[in-house]
């Protein structure tokens, strides 16, 4: 781990905590929406560090390999290890899984699943892929033309065809937040970033989508 993606992680945790703590001053639950993939690791154990009323927190994933939670694979996995620990594991996460085997007969019963937390969220974490995909909002995707243009929460992923069938939040359920954080990670990703703030088409970069929210980008080579 590189020290400046250490520092990132660290900064971002605490812009995550300061959002949360604010608003859990208002209202009595609040939703932390977090994205999977390597980047996240170092941040998911810096917040798992602060001292918050996890009890009153509500956490789920932006999307999520369709694999069971025991794979490598599994985004879920990755939060139980390193974000819902000490503290935090009395945070209430719902995964966006279930036993169905495939995403697209799993995706109404997940879409249950969700409807309990507390949307708005307060803070929904994105990361960027080098291809700019977002979530798992692939560009020139027929799943991306979905996912921009329904209300539904989610959506049912068969692309990039050599990944594992995925389901993703719509990018209508991944709007409706207080705040967004990027969080990117990779000098590859600095000049699709670049071009992403410089107004290319969304279908080709999907994470122009968001870039309309207020929002801060973190990024480390
Ligand atoms: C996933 C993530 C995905 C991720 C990007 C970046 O399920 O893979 O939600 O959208 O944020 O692929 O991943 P890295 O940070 O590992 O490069």
């Amino acid at each position: 781990m590189s020290q400046a993606r250490q520092q990132l992680a660290e900064q971002l945790a605490e812009a995550v905590f300061q959002a949360l703590h604010e608003d859990l001053n208002r209202q009595e639950r609040v939703l932390l929406v977090v994205s999977g993939g390597s980047t996240p690791v170092p941040f998911f154990k810096a917040l798992a560090a602060k001292s918050l009323p996890w009890e009153r927190i509500d956490v789920t994933l932006a999307d999520e390999r369709w694999v069971d939670e025991q794979s490598s694979d599994s985004n879920a996995k990755l939060v139980r290890e390193h974000l819902l620990q000490g503290e935090a594991a009395a945070a209430t996460f719902i995964p966006l899984t279930c036993r169905a085997a495939t995403p697209e007969e799993g995706v109404d019963e997940v879409a249950k699943q969700v409807e309990s937390l507390a949307w708005p969220a307060s803070v929904v974490i994105l990361g960027m892929g080098g291809d700019g995909h977002t979530a798992s909002l692939f560009p020139d995707s027929p799943e991306l033309t979905l996912a921009l243009a329904t209300d539904e929460p989610l959506v049912a992923v068969r692309t990039p065809s050599q990944s594992q069938p995925r389901i993703t939040f719509s990018a209508d359920r991944l709007h409706q937040a207080r705040r967004h954080f990027l969080h990117i990670t990779g000098d590859d990703k600095r000049a699709v970033l670049a071009k992403a703030l410089n107004g290319d088409d969304v279908r080709q970069l999907p994470i122009r989508a968001f870039l309309t929210c207020p929002l801060a980008i973190y990024w480390a080579p």
